[in-house]
């Protein structure tokens, strides 16, 4: 590690004491601070800020151990850390006219990148649209945001990616499912996904009184809610 980049880092974090994403560039490269400072969302479900943390920091060592899908932590500090620049979000490249030509091939490699993750037995936790970077110049995917667990459902972890991240692609209101049934079909071309295709069907059977309630509730038109009855949809004729 570079100490003008540390310096630079912490000016950086003085300079925005709130921001807890920080863009930063140095010698022509481009990174991001990360720093042990509350979301507001870890509040909500009781999880400590420093926990929390540790545990992103923790859960994107342990992953790149397998494959390089979460970010490149380059130094890390006891109140932050600094990772490379991954790219865009694929929220950001599926809106973004300049990327329509790499727009299919972004949402394969996700596909195939979860599918990876999960055939090493990890999870993400919430691989929503906005958490998942594309790197144009390496074609390569990085899951962002590790923080994320939740255990609300009695659900098999990996089972509960699929199920968010097409959900993230449905809030996005698409005319077609095209990009989700490319990053699904990219998911099944991985060795033993099927299983996970599965267990995902399975938990949208096991828990139709839950989506009973979203049917009826999407009546008042809440995205996230309207999202989730078409996610269920979708889901049952894979
Ligand atoms: N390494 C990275 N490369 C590219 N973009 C990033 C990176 N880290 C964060 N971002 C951008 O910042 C946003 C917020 O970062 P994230 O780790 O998801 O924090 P939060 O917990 O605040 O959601 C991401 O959705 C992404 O747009
Ligand atoms: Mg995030």
């Amino acid at each position: 590690m570079d100490t003008v980049l540390q310096i630079l880092a912490e000016k950086k974090i003085n300079a925005c004491p709130n921001q807890r994403i920080i863009p930063i560039e140095y010698d022509e490269k481009a990174y991001y601070i990360k720093r042990k400072i509350s979301n507001g969302r870890n509040a909500l479900i009781k999880q400590n800020t420093a926990a929390s943390f540790w545990c992103e920091a923790y859960k994107i060592m342990m992953v790149n151990q397998y494959f390089p899908l979460a970010p490149h932590i380059i130094f890390m500090s006891d109140d932050y850390f600094i990772m490379d620049a991954a790219g865009k979000t694929l929220q950001h490249i599926a809106k973004e006219p300049e990327y329509t030509f790499i727009r299919n091939n972004a949402f394969a490699k996700a596909g195939e990148a979860l599918a990876l993750l999960h055939s090493t037995g990890l999870h993400h936790g919430r691989p929503a649209l906005h958490d998942i970077a594309y790197k144009r110049e390496t074609n390569t995917i990085t899951l962002l945001d590790w923080e994320n667990e939740r255990h609300f459902f009695s659900v098999d972890m990996k089972a509960l990616d699929i199920f968010l991240f097409i959900h993230s692609c449905f809030r996005e209101e698409w005319s077609t499912t095209q990009l989700i049934d490319i990053a699904v079909t990219a998911y099944l071309s991985v060795k033993g996904s099927a299983e996970q295709i599965m267990n995902v069907k399975q938990f949208v059977r096991h828990h139709a009184i839950l989506f009973q309630l979203c049917r009826e509730l999407a009546s008042f038109g809440w995205i996230n809610v309207t999202a989730v009855n078409w996610t269920r949809n979708y889901i049952e004729k894979i």
